[in-house]
């Protein structure tokens, strides 16, 4: 009892803190995934969902809207869709900038700052020792909260881990591991992955490395995660890395490993490199702390290729939507699905829907829609694969094409003729994924913000994630096919703009 009245009492206290007053009328202004009101944001940071609240952190600068200094920015939902963005939570300080990392909760007190302290943990990056590269410049702090998020206090013994001499030791992601009652970190050191245990979040022991000979090397590694979903009545252990470069569609992307975990020692079960998202903006996606039987991944929806030149203003970069994870077998492997989260239907608006449609040539579903903003989510199975596209297209002439390739069994998003791609000679691209399913029906879920599309195809067994910068809203909508297909089940729904 007491616990609810705490947790109502929080969540009373989140909605009547002065939320920040936005209009989010700019041009390209996602609607209804996260940005900040104004300035620089990247990795999604310390999320965990405590007394009824979702609470995300991120990297923030709150001074620009480059990347530089990096703070904690902080926002809440109860939903995960709608965010109200709070006071930042963590200062750079004369250990150096506060750089990406994970929160827990400490339910049994074993840090010592408080039952159910929220405790985070995160790498100090020294911008001083890491001009004299000393090759010691990144090192593991903690911080916590006793206001459920609202203030912080760092540990007066951080750092917590010191670096050993590895130039890129960073991204902490902690959880609890309940056969040997123990924290356990997952930490990103360069090319490779090292656990470390503890009793308390203050003193980490090294167990064991992963990764040197394994998945893709393109790029660093940064931003893991490790946990377990169960599947097929054993746990299987999910190891995110992400890497920048490297990604398949180049740049920054998130790849993982499936396998078993004993507290010490992760062992995959297969050789593929698989990848969480195929699009070109989904970094740094890891999952929600405390949130139960579900594994809730957000990403950061943007590319380090070229995150610092997007053209909005006056803030750069969006989330993804929250995707909730599961597992699925394909012949002989085991592949990572996810899809948005149910809470996002609680933004529906109008829409239709048919059961059968022939498809020759072209749909144009733009009158039935009768959308002028281009918010929407479309659902429909696609029968007797072959050849066939959504287009999203505006007034100026800007298209944005989303498919399926027969002969190559690829997915697609092409944004070459998206609207605003010159500001980076890479971004105007199309890219290819592969599709793993093996029926002859496709079930696909697209959602489309302002400035931003994720296509979860195959009930999320692929996915794609690809920014765009349009000059007018995608207000029109055709779904086009050569050959022909019939499209099962079709439902078109507006989503409405998030509350803030
Ligand atoms: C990933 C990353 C992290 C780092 C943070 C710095 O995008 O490079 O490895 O902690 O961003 O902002």
């Amino acid at each position: 009892m007491k616990k609810i009245i705490v947790s109502v009492f929080l969540a009373l206290a989140y909605m009547t803190s002065p939320a920040i007053a936005q209009e989010f009328t700019e041009k390209y202004r996602p609607q209804f995934h996260f940005t900040p009101k104004a300035n620089w944001m990247n990795d999604p940071n310390g999320m965990v969902y405590h007394n009824g609240i979702y609470h995300l952190f991120y990297q923030y600068y709150p001074n620009d809207k480059i990347w530089g200094p990096m703070h904690w920015g902080h926002t809440t939902s109860k939903d995960l869709v709608s965010w109200t963005e709070q006071p930042i939570a963590l200062y750079p300080d004369t250990l150096g900038y506060i750089f990406s990392g994970s929160a827990v909760v400490d339910k049994n007190n074993t840090a010592g700052f408080g039952k159910d302290a929220l405790v985070a943990i995160f790498t100090h990056h020294d911008p001083v020792q890491e001009k004299q590269k000393t090759g010691k410049h990144e090192t593991q702090s903690i911080a916590y909260s006793l206001d459920d998020g609202k203030t912080w206090t760092k540990y007066k013994g951080n750092p917590v881990l010191q670096n050993p001499g590895i130039s890129d030791f960073r991204d902490p992601k902690v959880r609890w591991f309940e056969p040997q009652k123990k924290w356990m970190m997952t930490l990103a050191t360069k090319d490779r992955i090292t656990f470390y245990s503890s009793p308390d979040l203050k003193s980490w022991t090294r167990e064991s490395d992963f990764g040197a000979n394994e998945g893709g090397h393109g790029g660093v590694w940064e931003c893991p995660d490790l946990f377990p979903i169960r599947h097929e009545g054993k746990d299987v252990w999910v190891l995110i890395v992400n890497i920048n470069p490297g990604g398949p569609n180049k740049g920054s992307a998130g790849q993982y490993f499936l396998g078993d975990f004993d507290g010490k020692t992760f062992t995959p079960n297969s050789k593929e490199t698989k990848w969480l998202d195929f699009g070109t903006d989904n970094y740094a996606a890891v999952t929600f702390a405390n949130t139960g039987d579900r594994n809730i991944l957000m990403g950061w929806m943007s590319n380090w290729q070229y995150a610092n030149q997007v053209p909005t203003d006056p803030w750069r970069s969006a989330n993804t939507i929250a995707r909730d994870l599961g597992l699925k077998t394909v012949g002989k492997e085991i592949y990572l699905t996810s899809f948005p989260v149910k809470e996002l239907d609680g933004l529906n608006g109008s829409g239709f829907s048919q059961k059968n449609v022939k498809v020759k040539n072209q749909l144009d579903l733009t009158g039935r829609a009768n959308n002028k903003t281009g918010l929407f989510r479309l659902d429909f199975n696609a029968k007797n694969t072959a050849d066939f596209a959504i287009v999203l297209a505006n007034e100026s002439g800007n298209e944005l094409t989303v498919g399926y390739d027969k002969a190559t069994n690829q997915f697609y998003i092409d944004r070459s003729k998206s609207g605003k791609i010159d500001f980076e000679k890479g971004f105007g691209e199309k890219h290819i994924a592969p599709r793993f399913a093996t029926g002859t029906t496709i079930p696909l879920t697209l959602i489309a913000d302002v400035a931003s599309v994720e296509l979860f195809a195959d009930n999320g067994l692929t996915v794609m994630t690809d920014i765009f910068f349009p000059e007018t809203p995608m207000s029109k909508l055709y779904i086009k096919s050569a050959s022909g297909i019939t499209v099962e089940n079709l439902k078109y729904t507006v989503v409405k703009p998030s509350v803030r």
